[in-house]
């Protein structure tokens, strides 16, 4: 009997990365997964976007696993084709347990070279996105007796990284979504916590990390704000591990948490 065995679970930006990752970890302990992701590049974003062919290769390492997937391209910054997507799935799989929003970019900048496009960029998809990704999928948690919603914060969302003055702004924000609907849907038995990665290993964080080189130049003295205690870089299959354990009912009572899974970062 796996860990979620039974369940279905909607993911955003689960083409690759992280999304991709959790969509294999639940789907590896029993779950049915929903997925979509944009499938481009987001102007801005100093990595390669991820693509339709990434999210296929999600639907065939799910369907290897024999779970069955409904996956579709969609930005978060809709809610009605988020909507769309979610109630297809509910249809094609029976039910709807998980939320993981997960979808996000990042535009690392000095303050100055912030323009507004970047700010309303970062915000419509890394916030705005995350309350689409809520509010399309919540009811059906709520009319099917309770469940359980995951939002990828980030250490950004506990402790600000340097260069980084929207995505904090998000971050934050994801943190306090988590809370603030954690409050009110505990009486219908619907969970609500944020997950708040340090640096993961995906296309993000390697595109990210060219630039911090540049910053570093900048103001070498907050270059030590973000140490990671443990040595290497953490894959993404140790977020989904985190995700797991907040999906399934092995944590039942934990609700408006803030799990960090940063190898230390945000503990000084
Ligand atoms: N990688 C890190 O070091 C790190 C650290 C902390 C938090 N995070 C967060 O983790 C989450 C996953 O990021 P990742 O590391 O897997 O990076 P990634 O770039 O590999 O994956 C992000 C996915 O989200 C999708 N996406 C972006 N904008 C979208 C939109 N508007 N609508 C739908 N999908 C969209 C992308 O296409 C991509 O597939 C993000 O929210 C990110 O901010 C990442």
């Amino acid at each position: 009997m796996g860990r979620v065995e039974g369940k279905v679970a909607f993911i955003t930006g689960a083409a690759r990365g992280q999304g991709r990752s959790h969509a294999l970890r639940l789907a590896e302990e029993g779950a049915d997964i929903v997925a979509v992701d944009i499938c481009e590049a987001v102007p801005g974003t100093p990595y390669p976007g991820a693509t339709e062919d990434d999210l296929a290769e999600t639907v065939r390492q799910v369907e290897a696993l024999d779970r069955r997937i409904v996956a579709e391209k969609a930005d978060v910054r809709s809610l009605s084709d988020l909507k769309s997507v979610v109630d297809k799935g509910v249809a094609e799989l029976g039910r709807l347990d998980v939320i993981v929003g997960n979808a996000g970019i990042d535009i690392p900048a000095i303050w100055r070279d912030i323009t507004p496009e970047i700010f309303q960029d970062t915000i419509d998809i890394n916030l705005t996105g995350v309350w689409n990704t809520i509010m399309s999928a919540v009811g059906h948690l709520v009319s099917g007796g309770g469940g359980s919603i995951i939002l990828t914060s980030s250490a950004a969302g506990i402790k600000p990284v340097p260069f980084h003055v929207p995505y904090n702004a998000a971050k934050f924000g994801v943190t306090a979504l988590a809370k603030s609907f954690a409050m009110e849907l505990a009486k219908d038995k619907v969970r609500v916590n944020s997950v708040h990665p340090g640096g993961v290993d995906t296309d993000m964080a390697t595109g990210a990390m060219e630039l911090f080189d540049g910053f570093s130049k900048e103001n070498p003295d907050l270059m030590g704000m973000f140490t990671q205690w443990f040595p290497g870089s953490m894959p993404p299959r140790e977020i989904s591990n985190a995700v797991l354990y907040l999906a399934s009912d092995e944590s039942t009572w934990v609700t408006g948490h803030t799990l960090a899974v940063d190898g230390g970062m945000t503990s000084y």
